[in-house]
């Protein structure tokens, strides 16, 4: 809900819970407020102006706003505001200065598309609307368009700026911001991701200090160093209550997401794509359009901020046949057989895996090209017919007829320098004459800033598909960036190619999307190195780690599950020793742990022993009865291995029906104390039967004490059902 009042020019956008109210003084989009929900009124009160100036320039002679003291909703470099600006701008005069005025505004239903990119979505009867507002530089005449649109029932506020050159020369940004948000504390702990290949996304809880602190990537891709997303929180808040700030950005690229604590206690929360390496040529009356940033804000801690962003992205940033639906249970073939497979192989495990009720064979790499190993043949997808000589024909009738589709690996953004493609295309890659070209893995990055790379990519997919006989791609993206150049662009646009690359990639994902709208993608890039709201509009759900161990899982999964609904993690039970670890895991723990997410085994079915295959047949058939709730539900995560001894979760249908806890045990002591699991998110005045044990409980005791757990065994677990009775 938006309401403008002109009289005092302010606008307060309300979701269900929350407001956030900005006002027009002196021409500056001031921001006055974000918190609970307030009734509608005058609010400008709340903007006290306390003269601060300490050497800050002033404007008019003195008289003027200190800009350097004001909440601004989308600060400028060069007249005065000394802290980190949202949009830099070099002129046609060869200036910096940037200086943004209110011109209008318009308030519209619904959610316009963001040319290009992806953003979350409003369908027809939500209760969404939009605030435009437009802001101005006199001067330079360049325009710059904010967009604001509450989704109501969601509790989300999405933010993007759009930048229009209404000038006569072409200007230059050098960094253009989705979102700014001025908030006048800085008392805050700021949580966030930081990770490597294996180790994504693990949680850090720190003080914000006065300075910047930032969480960016210059990867080429969002990376899996800092996933694209900011928490503030306060330093009571906890799993469950407290009040929190959050900023997330849909888009794959560089990004940069930052919060400043300033001199006076403030604090600037940016976020945007990262203005390293970016420097965009705007030509007379074109426009830029940022990527898209959510925010959210809750009283109900880091549990609460979870829920409103996975409802967010479940309902309205997933698209597609598998949007709010279980995942077919797969059989992925990476850490069954790597390279060393052939049709027969293929045959006898995917046989086997379709008589244990699994659904998907997906093929993982080795399939194309002369791919014997990670050496060569990005680019060639055509099919290796000395290893496949039916091709997928045999494979795919095979499983069709047990009822189980068939998938396939891609890593189409890349080219090996062993490759025809290369030998017919050496200047589709990504490079900078003269120079050397870094590979990372054997390979380079294809050039998606070029139409005529993108074509390529999409035919090579499509090809495939058409033929009617792949259900299911794994899209890998497999080494980060060096030597960034096109050899299309000109030198004043070779700032721009990172960008064009998302643009490029987007496209392509998108005709793929309309195009083939009954195949499953799932994005991966060595593990979770890509894993953000910008992919996730296209591919429901990402490969969370290469990393399979399932007590090594605990964390990963834990920190992912921040942002990212369990639907678009995807855990599989791998083998015992753990390829990564070694670590030594009971089956039903790796099980337990991998039912955190669209769900899966990486192993070689064949060899499991009689008791394994009936414990995988009766899981499986778990995962096809419990998965929409899985899906769906809300995830509350209980016990942290972080900080214990032990982790746990549960995910609470929506409507309070059933419920799925997992309690994992991660170290043995002599005299373990008299564990027990209390259960979140139950209908306390109700009565819920363990559909397991049988074991009856009223909500208010597996609220209040829980359930007993075993903690005698290391690395044991254990899973309850329940159902409401
Ligand atoms: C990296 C992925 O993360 C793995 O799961 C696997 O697909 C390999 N690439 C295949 O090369």
């Amino acid at each position: 809900m938006i309401t403008v009042n002109e009289n005092i020019m302010q606008f307060q956008l309300d979701t269900a819970h929350t407001s956030y109210v900005m006002r027009v003084k002196e021409g500056f989009l001031e921001h006055v407020y974000w918190g609970r929900r307030l009734a509608s009124g005058d609010h400008t009160y709340m903007r006290r102006e306390l003269g601060r100036a300490s050497f800050s320039p002033r404007m008019e002679n003195c008289r003027g706003p200190i800009l350097d003291d004001i909440p601004l909703e989308y600060p400028c470099f060069g007249r005065g505001d000394l802290r980190s600006p949202a949009l830099e701008v070099i002129n046609p005069d060869g200036s910096d200065i940037a200086d943004l005025r209110y011109v209008s505004h318009t308030v519209s239903e619904g959610k316009p598309a963001l040319a290009g990119l992806p953003a979350f979505y409003a369908e027809k009867g939500d209760n969404v609307s939009t605030l435009c507002i437009k802001l101005r530089d006199r001067v330079s005449m360049l325009e710059c368009d904010l967009y604001y649109s509450v989704f109501y029932d969601y509790d989300l506020i999405t933010r993007h700026a759009e930048l229009v050159n209404r000038g006569e020369n072409a200007l230059t940004l050098e960094g253009a911001a989705s979102a700014c948000v001025d908030i006048d504390r800085c008392d805050f702990d700021i949580v966030s991701n930081y990770g490597t290949h294996e180790k994504e996304r693990m949680i850090e809880r720190t003080p914000l200090v006065h300075g910047k602190m930032e969480f960016a990537s210059r990867r080429g891709s969002s990376g899996h160093e800092h996933n694209p997303f900011i928490i503030l929180a306060s330093r009571s808040a906890d799993e469950f209550k407290g009040e929190v700030y959050a900023l997330t950005l849909v888009y794959s690229g560089c990004h940069s997401m930052s919060a400043e604590g300033g001199q006076y206690d403030s604090c600037r929360v940016l976020a945007g794509i990262n203005p390293d390496g970016f420097r965009w040529r705007l030509g007379p009356g074109e426009t830029f359009v940022t990527p898209e940033a959510a925010l959210v804000h809750t009283e109900d801690g880091l549990g609460g901020m979870s829920h409103i962003f996975h409802r967010a992205i479940n309902d309205r940033l997933i698209r597609g046949k598998y949007r709010n639906s279980r995942r077919p249970v797969l059989l992925n073939s990476w850490e069954a057989v790597y390279f060393r497979f052939d049709e027969e192989k293929l045959m006898d495990i995917g046989s086997c895996a379709a008589d244990l009720g699994m659904e998907m064979l997906v093929i993982d790499d080795g399939w194309f090209g002369r791919r014997d190993d990670d050496h060569s043949s990005l680019g060639d997808w055509y099919i290796n017919r000395s290893k496949l000589p039916n091709g997928f024909d045999n494979i795919h009738k095979m499983l069709h007829e047990k009822g189980c589709g068939l998938g396939i690996w891609f890593e189409p953004e890349m080219i090996s320098p062993d490759s025809d493609l290369y030998r017919a295309h050496p200047d589709w890659c990504l490079h900078v004459a003269g120079r050397p070209r870094s590979e990372g893995r054997h390979q380079l990055m294809l050039d998606l800033s070029r139409p005529d790379v993108c074509d390529y990519i999409y035919e090579s997919v499509a090809s495939l598909l058409r033929t009617g006989n792949v259900d299911y791609i794994k899209w890998d993206f497999n080494r980060n960036v060096a030597e960034v150049g096109s050899a299309l662009l000109p030198p004043e646009k070779q700032g721009e190619v990172l960008h064009r690359y998302y643009l490029g990639l987007y496209s392509v994902l998108e005709r793929l999307h309309n195009d083939f709208p009954d195949v499953l993608f799932e994005s991966c890039s060595g593990g979770g190195g890509r894993y953000d709201c910008g992919i996730l509009y296209y591919m429901p759900q990402t490969w969370t780690s290469d990393n399979s161990d399932a007590i090594e899982r605990l964390k990963i999964q834990y920190g992912t599950s921040l942002i990212y609904p369990l639907s678009s993690m995807t855990g599989h039970v791998s083998a015992s020793p753990n390829h990564q670890t070694g670590h030594v895991t009971p089956f039903d723990t790796r099980f337990n742990v991998a039912l955190t997410g669209s769900f899966g085994y990486e192993l070689d079915p064949t060899k499991l022993t009689d008791e394994e295959k009936r414990f995988v047949t009766e899981t499986a058939a778990i995962y096809k009865k419990y998965g929409d709730t899985l899906v769906n539900g809300d995830y509350y995560r209980l016990r942290s291995s972080y900080t214990e001894d032990c982790a746990a979760w549960c995910v609470v249908a929506r409507d309070k029906s059933v419920c799925i806890a997992v309690y994992v045990n991660t170290h043995v002591r002599v005299y373990p104390r008299n564990e027990h699991l209390a259960i979140r998110g139950l209908d306390e005045n109700a009565r819920y039967r363990d559909t397991r044990s049988g074991a009856e409980y009223s909500g208010s005791q597996l609220a209040g004490y829980g359930v007993p757990v075993d903690k005698n065994h290391e690395y044991s677990s254990e899973m309850w059902i329940f159902e409401k009775i």
